[in-house]
């Protein structure tokens, strides 16, 4: 029998149990039972590709423990994140005599997560939900945090809600199945979180293996559960942190089109931003940086901007996204690995500056 790693997040009344285990997507059930209050009947929704692939494990293992519900597929793919989706599953939900004792199963990538926590909280004005995350960045990242949310025709997740879920079950196994380049991306937020928090963890990220992931997975979510405890709601600035190689990094996504470059890819290329301007402004060695952009190489994602929207329209994509104030941007920076901060003192042409140079590379 495989070792399971339980997180207990704490928040103030709302606090859950991350399970992290080989096979626990057969006991999700079991976990409801014993680690929740929940009892009424549910809605699992997931997504075409990962329903196909695992609805019926864990449908079966409601079932065994006495659980009965109704099963909803959204096409795979951001696409589905949208209000129409939203109001499509809700519709079901009612259609299906749910009510507010019921409660809702993500069973999914970071979409489906998203997309079913926020079909839970506004369903008969929030009911409960259990996250069961399929790739790596739900599994380290989305799951855990409560943020839930849509996508408006304007601009990516405008429209949502806090809502934390009332239990997380991560099972790394399934991640064998996921594609080489999504499976990948989901390592951007894995550095992300050793070079915040955990400088030791960079030596345990061994990409060729897709096994004994249980670890490495439990390790990330007790560092975005520590931020997150630190300021559930963004409020105080620290959750900010975890916008590590974002800014830029969005700016990336949105100036070539979303689809263009995953999420991951255009992080990856946002902190290798993030970590040259800690090095001009914040003291970051040479040997960190360099530490950090051979990581990212072996794990197949980009660290050179040469593809990357040109300058110019990366810069207006963060004045367009209101992140420059004065002339200058909140940027989070790294004195060395694990010890970041919050800087308003980067400036535009600093950052206009970092990003050619980085082309050359
Ligand atoms: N809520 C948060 O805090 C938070 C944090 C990070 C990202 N996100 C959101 O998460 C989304 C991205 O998540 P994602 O990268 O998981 O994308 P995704 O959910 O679209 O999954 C990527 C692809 O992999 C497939 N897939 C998922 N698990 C699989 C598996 N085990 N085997 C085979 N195929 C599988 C999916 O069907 C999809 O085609 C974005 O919308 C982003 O905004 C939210
Ligand atoms: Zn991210």
């Amino acid at each position: 029998m495989n070792r399971n790693i339980v997180i207990r997040i704490d928040l103030e009344g709302r606090g859950y149990d991350v399970v992290v285990g080989e096979d626990e997507l057969d006991r999700v059930g079991e976990w409801i039972r014993t680690n929740t209050n929940l009892r009424g009947r549910y809605a699992l929704i997931t997504d075409t590709n990962v329903g196909r692939l695992y609805s019926e494990r864990v449908s079966k293992s409601l079932e065994k423990s006495g659980f009965q519900g109704v099963k909803f597929e959204v096409p795979a793919g951001e696409g589905s994140k949208c209000l129409e989706m939203v109001g499509r599953c809700v519709d079901r939900m009612i259609e299906s005599e749910l009510d507010r004792t019921s409660f809702v199963v993500a069973l999914g990538g970071g979409v489906v997560g998203d997309l079913a926590g926020f079909v839970a909280a506004v369903f008969y004005r929030g009911i409960p939900y259990v996250q069961i995350p399929t790739s790596v960045v739900a599994q380290v990242d989305s799951s855990v945090g409560g943020k839930t949310g849509v996508n408006s025709v304007l601009g990516k997740n405008l429209i949502g809600v806090f809502h934390q879920p009332s239990l997380v079950v991560a099972d790394p196994k399934v991640l064998l199945t996921l594609a080489d380049r999504e499976y990948y991306e989901g390592f951007a937020e894995i550095v992300k979180h050793a070079i915040l928090r955990a400088p030791d963890m960079l030596k345990k990220i061994k990409p060729s293996s897709r096994e004994g992931l249980t670890e490495l997975i439990a390790e990330n979510i007790r560092i975005k559960a520590i931020i997150v405890q630190e300021d559930e709601k963004e409020l105080s600035g620290k959750r900010a942190l975890l916008n590590f190689g974002h800014t830029v990094g969005h700016a990336i996504e949105q100036a070539a089109g979303y689809g263009e470059w995953l999420h991951g890819e255009a992080v990856s290329m946002g902190m290798m931003v993030a970590l040259r301007i800690s090095r001009k402004v914040a003291g970051l060695s040479k040997e960190e940086e360099l530490k950090i952009k051979s990581l990212l190489d072996i794990l197949k994602l980009p660290t050179s901007l040469a593809k990357a929207p040109s300058t110019d329209k990366l810069m207006n994509a963060m004045r367009k996204d209101k992140k420059f104030k004065g002339g200058k941007v909140r940027f989070v920076l790294v004195r060395k690995i694990g010890d970041p901060y919050l800087s308003d003192e980067v400036t535009e042409k600093l950052v206009a500056e970092t990003i050619e140079e980085l082309r050359a590379i």
